[in-house]
């Protein structure tokens, strides 16, 4: 696991740096997006690449994390319509390229099924980016997740429906209740994980992310077992790390030509 700690413009970049360079080495890449407010900078810069730097995501595909349960399908807070808001409408994807699973479907457990065949018949995910919440999880694996988990129902926990009334006019009772998720098992197939996360409010759930025991408590820990696991941090989310300074050495002395 390699953890980064910079400013979050910079983090933004890197993570930007990341994607670009997959997908102008191979086009028709698979990504992983993610919601929420900690990847909003790199869809960013990735819009602004594609604008200016003519980056190009025509014959790329990308599968989202996770959706809630029950949202109208015109709800500005459907993860879809996030996505679709927040990067998709701003790049090139082909129509239907951008996949997620459908939180609306009479047969939740069926709609599971077909989001893992989905992913799996693209061939898996080359780069899922994350964030991670204050819980610990990612995508919306809450505490007490397996680790071998895939794509099914969850109930969201007070405290992740507390953190995210913020979007729905500070009004948890607005947040809903249960959500389909790709599980840790999904997510750490794909091949190249990348998580960003900033602000004094994240640090303990990074310090159990990167130095914690494994454990379905905090299920972002899975992560210690990924080959290839980028973990993108400020100066307030690393507060809490043990190891902090080893890592920005062992950072600062990296060879430009990487990459992350
Ligand atoms: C939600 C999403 C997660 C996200 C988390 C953190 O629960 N399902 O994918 O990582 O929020 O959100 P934020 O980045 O806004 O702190």
């Amino acid at each position: 696991m390699e953890v980064v700690i910079a400013p979050a413009t910079r983090l933004a970049e890197l993570a930007a740096d990341a994607v670009d360079a997959l997908v102008r080495a191979r086009p028709d890449a698979v990504l992983g997006l993610a919601t929420g407010s900690s990847p909003l900078k790199v869809y960013d810069e990735l819009a602004r690449r594609h604008e200016q730097e003519g980056l190009s995501f025509a014959q790329a595909r990308a599968f989202m994390l996770d959706e809630y349960v029950g949202l109208p399908a015109e709800h500005p807070e459907r993860y879809r319509n996030v996505i679709e808001t927040e990067i998709a409408s701003r790049v090139d994807f082909a129509p239907g390229a951008v996949q997620g699973p459908d939180g609306n479907a009479e047969d939740l457990p069926a709609a599971c099924a077909a989001y893992e065949a989905a992913i799996s018949d693209a061939g898996g995910v080359d780069l899922q980016i994350l964030g991670i919440g204050t819980d610990g999880h990612i995508a919306f694996n809450e505490p007490g997740s397996s680790l071998a988990s895939r794509t099914r129902i969850k109930t969201l926990t007070a405290q992740t429906r507390e953190d995210n009334a913020r979007f729905f006019g500070d009004d948890v009772d607005r947040v809903p209740r249960h959500c389909l998720t790709q599980g840790l098992a999904t997510i750490m197939s794909a091949r190249h994980l990348v998580l960003l996360a900033t602000g004094k409010g994240k640090a303990e759930a990074v310090h159990q992310l990167v130095e914690g025991p494994i454990s379905a408590l905090w299920p972002a820990t899975i992560m210690q077992m990924h080959p290839h696991a980028t973990v993108l941090v400020d100066d307030a989310a690393a507060s809490r790390l043990q190891l902090a300074d080893y890592y920005r050495q062992t950072y600062a002395s990296k060879p430009g030509w990487q990459g992350l």
